[in-house]
């Protein structure tokens, strides 16, 4: 069974961190800060009652921080090592996608190291669009941004279906 539970903060920042490090194991330069986690709204995920992920939203500000209202920044999709391969990312970002739509969003963003195939792909089953890149965001390795949207307006629920942020079949 997959379940998501608020992270409670500042109580398990110290487990939040030490989860953080293993999901971005290549790239530690990339890790959060506390004064970043204190201003995310963090979950961690469980199948079958282990956590095997995190995921974390910064709501109204754009991928760049500025004020966007409406809009809500994915800043965290991860799954532990050892559980990758076996479908908890799409299910993760499954609830990502509802998890904006339930409080009202409009507009998902989210950005990644160029090189990050999994998650471009992952993001794109899910009909996510690149928007742009955004030369020299990532510092520790030094690399470029993709910056991807999905617009919740375009991509309404099907009927009588809780998802429905697939791309419809063509
Ligand atoms: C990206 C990530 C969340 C995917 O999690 P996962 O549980 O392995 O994903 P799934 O098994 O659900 O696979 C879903 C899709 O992701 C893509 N994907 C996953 N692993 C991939 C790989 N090694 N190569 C290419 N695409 C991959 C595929 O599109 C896959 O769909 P498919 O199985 O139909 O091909 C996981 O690799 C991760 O936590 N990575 C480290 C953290 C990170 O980089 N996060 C993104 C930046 S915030």
């Amino acid at each position: 069974m997959i379940e998501f539970r608020q992270v409670k903060l500042p109580d398990e920042l110290d487990t939040l961190h030490q989860l953080d490090q293993k999901i971005f194991a290549e790239y530690p330069g990339d890790l959060f800060f506390a004064e970043d986690w204190l201003e995310f709204d963090s979950y961690w995920m469980f199948e079958d009652g282990r956590v095997v992920g995190c995921a974390a939203f910064h709501p109204h500000v754009d991928f760049d921080l500025t004020p966007r209202p409406g809009c809500v920044h994915i800043v965290s999709t991860g799954i532990l090592p050892e559980y990758r391969g076996r479908g908890l990312g799409r299910k993760q970002k499954d609830w990502q996608i509802e998890y904006a739509r339930a409080r009202g969003f409009g507009v998902i963003v989210t950005n990644m190291r160029k090189s990050n195939v999994r998650i471009i792909r992952l993001n794109e089953l899910f009909g996510f669009q690149r928007r742009l890149v955004s030369p020299g965001y990532y510092l520790d390795p030094p690399e470029d941004a993709l910056v991807m949207e999905l617009l919740l307006a375009q991509h309404p629920p099907a009927p009588g279906s809780p998802k429905g942020a697939r791309r419809p079949a063509p």
